[in-house]
Parts: C-alpha cells; sequence; structure tokens
C-alpha cells in the first residue's frame, strides 16, 4: 500500500477514534532504510581490543562483525576514532581525515566499512563540527600567530575583560564546568563550550564552512552511510557572544533559549549537507545530537531538506510512569510526524547512566547531572528489560547503546585514578560520571577483561569482577538472558508486518498502571504491546497470541498476569 493510500486509511479511522497520532502534515518521501532502522552505537575503544593494550580498536570491532549480524541491528554508529589527544574520548578531533594509531588505520576503516556491508549493515560515522582539539593544525597556527591573525578568526578569539583583560569575554559556562573560556599566552582568550582542549570553531568563516563539505566528502567516498552530528546545536553563536546573566542552567543542555545553542543559523549549513549527502547513491543520512529546548525545536533538524534523524532525548529523559510515557511518545510522534520524519527512540548512550540503572535509580526521569548509586540488580535489570521492550515496539528508529543488550549495569565504583572523563576532572560539569557507562565489553572468559581483548590483557577502564555472568558467551543460546531477549525482539521487529511502519499507533483502554498499544498493517490491528509500569501485578485479558515478554509472567488459557515492570508483545 503506498504512503498516500495509507494516510487516507489513517483519516478514514481518525473519524472514528481520536487515539490515533496525527497524521503528517507534509508527504514523507518512499520508505527508506533509516525510518525504522536499529541502529547500534559502538563505542569504540570498549567495545573489542585486537591488540592488547586495553583500547578497543578497529580491527576488533572488524571481528565481531558477525556478533553484530546474529543480533539482528541494521546499522551501527562509531563514536570517533579520529586523531586525537583523547582529551575528551575522542571528540576532540585534531585531524578529521586521519584514524587515531590507537583504533587504527584509514585502511583498517576502510576495511570494517566493506566487512559490514558484507554483513549487510551499514556504518555511520561521528562527525565533531562545533569545536577541534586544541592540537588541531589550524588552533595551533591561530596560538603561533598571535592576536589578529587569519587563522584566530577560525575559532573565537576575543580579548577579556577588566583593567588588564584578566576577566573572561563573558559569562558563560562551559558544561564540563568552569568558564567556557580559556586564556592564552599572549593574553586573549578563546572560547570553549566543552573543555579547554576542545576549541569552539567559528562557524561564520567560510573556510569552517568549506573544510566540512570536504570532511563530509572524504568519509563519503570512502563508503560511510551516514554521521551523527556531534553537538549540532551549537555550530552558531549569537552576534556579541552575549552574557547570559544570573542564572546559568539555562546553559545546561537544551534548558530554554540560549546565545550558543539552537540559533536558526544553524539550518542552513544543515540544508548544505543534505545536499552533499543525497548526491551519493544508497541512501546516506545524518542524525543530529541537538539539545533543544522542545520536541518541536528538535523537529526543525530534521525538515525534509535537513537531517534525517535527531536523537529523541526528551523520551530519554521521560519519566518511567504510564502517563509521562505516553505523553512523551504522543509529543514525539506528533512532533516528528508534522515534518514527515521518523521518531528516534533512545535509552542509553556513552553520556547517560545505563538505564538499568538509571530507570530505578531516577524514576523520575532525570539524566544527567547525578551520581549514579547502586540499585537493586535484579529490579534495575527487570525494568531495563520492559523499558527496552517498549522503545522496540514504537515506530520509527531505535538507538541501543552497546552493552545494553548484555543488561550491563552502570559501574559506579570506579576508582578516580582510573576515571578519564574530563567533565569529572572538572567537576560540577554536564554530569562528571560518564566513565561508568563506558567500561569495555566482557564477551567470553571468567577473567577480566572477558574476551574483550587477548587474555592476560588490560582493559582502560576496569571491569567489575561479577561480569562474567554477563558477557555475550554465557548469555548466547540462554533462553531468559537480555541478550537473546534482545535477538528475539530484533527478529520480531524485522519480519513483523505492523512493526514496519512508522504512522501506525493507537493507543488501547489498559486497567492503572499499565499501557497498551497497537500497531496496524493494511488498517488492521496485528501487534499489541502491553507494559505494566506499576508495582503490583495486573492480570490482563489474553488479546491474542504470546510473542514475546521481557520478563516470566503467569500465562492462563485466557488470561495472563503481568508482574510489575514487564511488557508483553501479541500477534492479534
Ligand atoms: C556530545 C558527545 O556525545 C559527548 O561525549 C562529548 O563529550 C560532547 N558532545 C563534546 O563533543
Ligand atoms: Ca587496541
Amino acid at each position: 500500500m503506498g504512503y498516500v493510500t495509507r494516510v487516507s486509511c489513517l483519516l478514514a479511522f481518525l473519524a472514528m477514534t481520536d487515539q490515533l497520532i496525527a497524521p503528517p502534515t507534509v508527504e514523507a518521501p518512499p520508505a527508506s532504510w533509516w525510518r525504522n532502522a536499529v541502529i547500534y552505537q559502538i563505542y569504540p575503544r570498549s567495545f573489542a581490543d585486537s591488540n592488547g593494550d586495553g583500547i578497543g580498536d578497529l580491527p576488533g570491532i572488524s571481528s565481531r562483525l558477525p556478533y553484530l549480524k546474529d543480533l539482528g541491528v541494521d546499522a551501527v554508529w562509531l563514536s570517533p576514532f579520529y586523531s586525537s589527544p583523547q582529551a575528551d574520548a575522542g571528540y576532540d578531533v585534531s585531524d578529521y581525515r586521519t584514524v587515531d594509531p590507537i583504533f587504527g588505520t584509514v585502511a583498517d576503516a576502510s576495511e570494517l566499512i566493506a566487512g559490514a556491508h558484507a554483513f549487510g549493515l551499514r556504518v555511520i560515522v561521528d562527525l565533531v563540527p562545533n569545536h577541534s582539539s586544541d592540537q588541531h593544525e589550524w588552533f595551533q597556527k591561530a596560538l603561533a600567530e598571535g592576536p589578529g591573525s587569519l587563522f584566530r578568526e577560525r575559532y573565537h578569539f576575543r580579548p577579556g575583560k577588566g583593567e588588564n583583560g584578566e576577566l573572561p569575554p563573558n559569562d558563560w559556562p562551559s558544561i564540563f564546568g568552569g568558564p567556557a573560556w580559556t586564556r592564552v599566552a599572549d593574553g586573549e582568550w578563546y572560547l570553549h563550550l566543552f573543555a579547554p582542549a576542545q576549541p569552539d570553531f567559528n562557524w561564520e568563516h567560510p573556510a569552517v564552512r568549506d573544510e566540512f563539505r570536504t570532511i563530509l566528502r572524504f568519509w563519503l567516498d570512502l563508503g560511510v552511510d551516514g554521521f551523527r552530528i556531534d553537538v549540532a546545536h551549537g555550530l552558531i553563536k549569537e552576534d556579541g557572544l552575549p552574557d547570559v546573566g544570573s542564572d546559568a542552567e539555562w546553559h545546561l543542555l537544551g534548558v530554554g533559549e540560549s546565545p550558543c545553542f539552537d540559533r536558526d543559523g544553524v539550518h542552513e549549513i544543515y540544508r548544505s549537507w543534505r545536499q552533499i549527502l543525497d548526491e551519493y547513491p544508497g541512501d546516506r543520512i545524518a542524525v543530529a545530537e541537538a539539545w533543544a529546548p522542545n520536541l518541536t525545536r528538535v523537529a526543525h533538524y530534521v525538515r525534509e531538506d535537513e537531517l534525517h534523524q535527531a536523537f529523541n532525548f526528551s523520551y530519554l529523559g521521560t519519566a518511567w510512569n504510564v502517563h509521562e510515557q505516553r505523553q512523551m511518545i504522543d509529543e514525539s510522534l506528533a512532533a516528528m510526524n508534522a515534518v514527515g520524519a521518523p521518531t528516534t527512540w533512545t535509552l542509553s548512550n556513552h553520556d547517560v547512566v545505563r538505564h538499568t540503572t538509571r530507570l530505578l535509580q531516577r524514576a523520575d526521569g532525570e539524566v544527567a547531572g547525578r551520581k549514579p548509586v547502586e540499585v537493586d540488580p535484579v529490579a534495575g535489570l527487570r525494568r531495563a528489560r520492559a523499558a527496552s521492550a517498549l522503545m522496540l515496539a514504537l515506530p520509527g528508529s531505535a538507538y541501543i547503546y552497546q552493552g545494553e543488550e548484555l543488561g550491563l549495569p552502570e559501574v559506579i565504583d570506579l576508582p578516580a585514578e582510573a576515571r578519564q572523563d574530563p567533565a569529572f576532572h572538572r567537576a560540577a560539569g554536564q554530569d562528571g560520571y560518564r566513565d561508568g557507562c563506558r567500561v569495555p565489553i566482557p564477551w567470553s572468559g571468567e577473567v577480566a577483561p572477558y574476551g574483550f581483548g587477548p587474555d592476560g590483557g588490560a582493559s582502560w577502564l576496569p571491569q567489575p569482577d561479577s561480569w562474567a555472568g554477563l558477557s555475550v558467551a554465557a548469555q548466547a543460546g540462554v533462553p531468559d538472558s537480555t541478550l537473546e531477549l534482545y535477538r528475539a525482539a530484533l527478529a520480531v521487529r524485522r519480519s513483523h508486518p505492523a512493526l514496519q511502519p512508522i504512522d501506525n499507533l493507537r493507543w488501547v483502554t489498559a486497567p492503572a498502571g499499565v499501557l497498551a498499544f497497537e500497531r496496524f498493517a493494511d488498517g488492521a490491528p496485528v501487534f499489541r504491546c502491553t507494559v505494566n509500569l506499576g508495582d503490583q501485578p495486573v492480570t490482563v485479558d489474553r488479546p491474542g497470541e504470546l510473542l514475546l515478554t521481557s520478563g516470566p509472567v503467569e500465562a492462563g488459557p485466557d488470561q495472563v498476569v503481568l508482574p510489575p515492570d514487564t511488557t508483553v508483545w501479541w500477534s492479534l
């Protein structure tokens, strides 16, 4: 059934119920791979280490492609692996067209892309355009050539305030804590919204724009299928870099209007990038990391002639209760639908406390800025599995962060000397505790590094003793393991006709504490997802055959008892 026909069916149905999501207001393009793709985030330094130096690398990832194929994802997104002093784990790039020796070579990247394609997996790479490393050639030239030089114009250099220029040019705080300005030897200051080792580019400068168009082409020519755009909302700053006044809280990721985030000027950059992506064959995409004040502003990044997807951080931070989950799902679908874009769903990534820990610790949905605490691992895992099964049943594209398919918890007791997150060391920053979700993956064996690297090798962050039981080898083939839950969910998602479209969700009346929705194929409800978010078991009538459960249920012939924090999928 074509898109227009589907919309007419939808409209006919709308006449009967107000529970369907709003129809798109613009004609969506034909279905493309990314509209409902499951994309697996690889954090290269923590995925697989081929040479035993304790840091994951590109050949390590290549060696694990069969695992990703078996898991059933459509694409991988790799966090940065470019040349970098690693002041922010690679989000400080010193050369955008080379691979850092700790991760391998450009030839290794080519091999990885070709290998992934041979397995039918697409490859998305990270692009970091808001800032470079302070070791980038341009910044080094800017430092050497001094005030007023041409290279200083490619960054934001300013004289300081105060009698002798001893005060920063404005009052902006860095997201990692402390001021967003650092003074150099000749007395000028430069802007860095993140660490001092990450100076912000001046995107008003044509050379910066040209350079990034060339970088895009370099990786597209190498065969990548798309880009994840780091700090996509940060490139343009308000003219004059005005002070923000008393309350610095606004500054922290997507709170209110800001002189350095989500400025309208960013969109012309993405329109020009879209033209480049469209020049290449094979549906190449870009996904925005854009922390905007609301979903309508986020949707601006995915208008027809801009980027393809934007991360849905509003969903990531939604409280674990029926009312707020349903409201956020509705708002997300409506906001993206209004511009003809798919909604995305994410529960974990390399910047937030893993949802196995977070959803229990912070049922109110807070994601960042809070120290993780130990939670009951059994209850935490139960809730995380229920949330994942809910997420994977939603229309649109889902992002999985490496290790969540193993149910890995946040590691909360890393020694201070092992931590590398610059936010930890600058204190009082964005969250300061991002190392705990970056601990290397356990693949097999009884002792660390659990197959992450060669036996007896190291891992750049210590893995907990308890992780032997969570390894891939320990879970593979074990029916009720988290790995097998993800494999089963992804297999159903790929094959079930109702789980392909992105415009076919209808809420179903459910008992208190329970969220239930159906998905349609050819106008008929053929799939239902029921989630018990309450703290009591709930008995529901069987609407059809059980396809999948996130945990044990008591199944009778006509009714099924769902314990708290349990999701079930039904075929109707
Ligand atoms: C967002 C990335 O996800 C995070 O890890 C990084 O520290 C900042 N951007 C700065 O690049
Ligand atoms: Ca290595």
